[in-house]
């Protein structure tokens, strides 16, 4: 078993700034795997002296220069994180460099840079008006939905087992439902609870089923993804969450730091600097924090107080602490939130310069999530302005040089997300956009969804019922789901409209034997009133998403789905959020 990747001296390559060559003007490339990064991890260092401070002044040149020589690599590492106009600039020069190095190599996938698209062409207030409807964020499909109580867990054992599947890497996801106070808005499957108390027995079962869960698998293959998600999993002190690791190294065969990605949903107010260097320790790389809004009327609205001071403390300490990707979520149509307001949260995010950013449309669903009923409704923005803020959203972010990913998500041109898209594997499963296409995901913890081979489980979603199945020595599989053919055609079809805005007819007829205009000559014929409008095109050799539609993607991925009909806006009870 090779549990490396946990070891903290196999990370401490990362830590730390180098050292910045006294230069004038001129910048300095470094073409080599630049002190600090992991030996095998290609790289080019942008080394500038003190001028680096006023990088908007080097030349058009000398950026067009580091974004070339960066492409030819495929990625670039920058010495000083701190300051985010170089940050943007050395962005823009790779992604720009990237995207006409993939035109010049005649990539059909990339018609026009993502970088490049205005915010103007992303944003017709029009068709989000028109198209706004409830949906489904498809991070899986079958969606939740689609899962029975009838589902025989021996489906499950059989996709585990399945000696075809040797050959993938795993991923594992870890559910910490644990919250110190309840955010009003919130949607996620979390516990109140200031007992600490709590971690302990759950930490346990956690850990009985990580020995269950690896009985199924061949745990020689490498765990090349995990996430620990929430709830918050900073919850746990530092001792618990170590103990929590060195379980899963115990089980599963962890990757050292340069061949994983180990993310955490961290929320700032449960975490000091010396957490974030813990969670570094254990071999997590890469890291999200929730922040929503800054402006204190709507974080008094929302029942969660954090001022700036302590986002900015644990951004930095991200920084400091060598974490490759650092993500922020935002949401937009919280109370209280105007253009003006959530303008502001945007600067003061934007001068933090995470990698990427989640700016999320509030999902408001009160007769599901009661504590909703905390907020007053007549505080909330109106659709228009809901909108407007939305636009400003996409402005501020494209003119800081993010481009959107999709689906609520934006990085900047260098972050993974970005590179995945741009080389057309970027990947979607129950955390949202992900790099990784092929992993058996083993879902841990109460509700947790689990994705094997095609099936789909979802632990019990009450604790009383997860434990009492760990107690009896059993997975906690409640409901869950096992994909017929059609399934995963559409599965496939859907993700790749989600990630990749396009799809082409002749890898679909090569993979499943079918000619697709005849099989999906229904859907087609429905997509002719999005063509209309200028959501997609449409051709005989496949779909485009426009543009105009790429904030509507999932309207155009629910054409495909079979399952929709009594689902949409207009039901009793929404069950899924509203697209805008
Ligand atoms: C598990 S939380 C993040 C980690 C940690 N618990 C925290 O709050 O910092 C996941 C994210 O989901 C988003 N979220 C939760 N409820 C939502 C809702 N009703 N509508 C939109 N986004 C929501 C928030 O942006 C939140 O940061
Ligand atoms: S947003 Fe995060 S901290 Fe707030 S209740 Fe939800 S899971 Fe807990």
């Amino acid at each position: 078993m090779d549990s490396d990747g946990c070891k903290p001296e196999q990370q401490a390559g990362l830590r730390g700034s180098p050292k910045i060559p006294q230069r004038r003007s001129t910048p300095s490339w470094t073409q080599r795997t630049p002190a600090g990064l992991p030996s095998g991890m290609p790289g080019i260092a942008l080394e500038i002296d003190g001028a680096i401070q006023h990088a908007p002044q080097l030349s058009r040149h000398a950026w067009a220069e580091f974004g070339r020589r960066a492409a030819d690599i495929g990625s670039y590492w920058l010495g000083k994180w701190g300051n985010p106009a170089l940050c943007h600039r050395a962005a823009a020069a790779f992604g720009a460099a990237l995207s006409r190095k993939n035109q010049g190599n005649g990539s059909a996938r990339l018609k026009a840079p993502f970088s490049s698209l205005s915010a103007m062409s992303l944003f017709r207030p029009d068709l989000l008006t028109k198209y706004d409807a409830a949906g489904p964020r498809y991070t899986s499909y079958p969606t939740a939905l689609q899962f029975t109580d009838t589902f025989d867990p021996a489906h499950y054992h059989r996709a585990a087992a399945d000696p075809g599947a040797a050959s993938a890497d795993l991923s594992l996801y870890f559910h910490i439902p644990f919250c110190d106070t309840v955010c009003f808005y919130c949607g996620c499957n979390k516990i109140a609870t200031k007992n600490r108390a709590h971690a302990r027995p759950y930490l346990d079962r956690l850990k009985r089923e990580l020995v269950l869960q690896a009985a199924c698998f061949d745990t020689t293959r490498p765990v090349s993804q995990l996430h620990w998600g929430g709830g918050t999993p900073t919850f746990l002190s530092h001792d618990e969450m170590a103990e929590l690791m060195a379980a899963t190294a115990e089980s599963f065969r962890l990757l050292p730091d340069a061949r994983a990605e180990y993310s955490i949903e961290v929320d700032p107010r449960e975490a000091s600097a010396e957490t974030i260097g813990v969670l570094r320790d254990l071999g997590f790389n890469r890291l999200s924090f929730g922040v929503q809004d800054f402006d204190l009327r709507v974080q008094q609205a929302i029942n969660r107080v954090q001022p700036l001071e302590t986002t900015q403390m644990v951004m930095s300490a991200a920084r400091a602490e060598g974490f490759k990707s650092v993500s922020v979520d935002l949401i937009y149509g919280l109370p209280h939130q105007n253009v003006e307001s959530f303008s502001r949260t945007l600067d003061t995010i934007i001068t933090l310069a995470p990698d990427r950013l989640s700016v999320f449309g509030y999902a408001h669903m009160p007769s599901i999530f009661k504590m909703q009923r905390q907020m007053d409704e007549a505080t909330l923005p109106s659709p228009a302005v809901r909108l407007a803020i939305l636009e400003r959203v996409i402005e501020k972010l494209t003119d800081a040089g993010y481009v959107y990913i999709g689906m609520d998500h934006f990085a900047l041109p260098h972050d993974e997300l970005a590179v995945a898209q741009r080389a057309g594997t970027l990947h979607r499963n129950f955390q949202g956009y992900s790099t990784q296409a092929d992993c058996d995901l083993i879902g841990l913890g109460v509700s947790s969804i689990g994705k094997v081979g095609d099936v789909y489980a979802q632990n019990a979603k009450d604790m009383a019922g997860y434990a009492a199945a760990i107690d009896r020595g059993e997975l906690a599989i409640a409901r869950g789901v096992q994909l017929s053919t059609d399934d995963r055609l559409r599965r496939d079809i859907i993700t790749e409209i989600m990630c990749q805005f396009s799809l082409r007819f002749d890898a679909f007829e090569a993979a499943y034997g079918i000619r697709f205009e005849a099989a999906f000559a229904s859907e087609l014929e429905r997509l002719k009133s999005l063509e209309a409008d200028g959501l997609v095109k449409v051709n005989h050799d496949g779909i485009d998403v426009l543009p105009a539609g790429r904030l509507l993607v999932r309207n155009v991925a629910m054409i495909f789905d079979r399952y929709l009909g009594g689902n949409l806006a207009g039901n009793a009870k929404p069950r899924f959020s509203r697209t805008i």
